[in-house]
């Protein structure tokens, strides 16, 4: 079933000009780009996108590092979007994550792990309307 998620490429790819190396691996895995740009949170918005890890101890420190610097958030089309996204990503550590992952090979440590994948149908609608309206959305 063709469904869409929401990719952010966090702080610490954009700085390392790795942007052009993880987009290819989405699209290698044939996942589709309907909509795309960069931005550059406030702590405010980055606040808003966690919501949900508001709680969590490391809620200050992921909101501060996710408005450090541009990042580019895209919403990806495909059958099984969502599971495959994260199949690609590897996991969130990516002292565990598997070979040939974005986050095998990019990531730095738990916090500056390269990508942001939508964990669930619901997530991926908010997701994607926070960032983008209709206008911003190919098909
Ligand atoms: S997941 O993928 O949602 O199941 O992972 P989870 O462990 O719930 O983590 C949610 C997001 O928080 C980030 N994270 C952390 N940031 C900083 N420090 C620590 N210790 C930490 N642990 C988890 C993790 O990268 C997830 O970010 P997103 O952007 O959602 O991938």
């Amino acid at each position: 079933m063709s469904e869409r998620t929401l990719s952010i490429i966090k702080p610490d790819a954009v700085e390392r000009n790795l942007t052009g190396a993880v987009l290819k691996m989405i699209q290698d895995e044939g996942l589709k780009v309907v909509a795309m740009k960069m931005i550059h949170m406030t702590k405010e918005q980055a606040q808003g996108f966690y919501a949900v890890h508001r709680e969590r101890p490391f809620f200050d420190s992921l909101t501060d590092f996710m408005c450090s610097g541009p990042v580019v958030v895209a919403a990806l089309e495909g059958d099984d979007a969502i599971a495959r996204y994260r199949k690609l990503m590897g996991a969130t550590n990516p002292d565990n994550a598997d070979e040939g992952t974005i986050r095998k090979l990019f990531a730095l440590d738990v916090e500056k792990n390269t990508v942001h994948g939508s964990d669930g149908p619901e997530t991926a609608a908010v997701e994607i309307s926070y960032f983008f309206n209709r206008l911003e959305m190919v098909g």
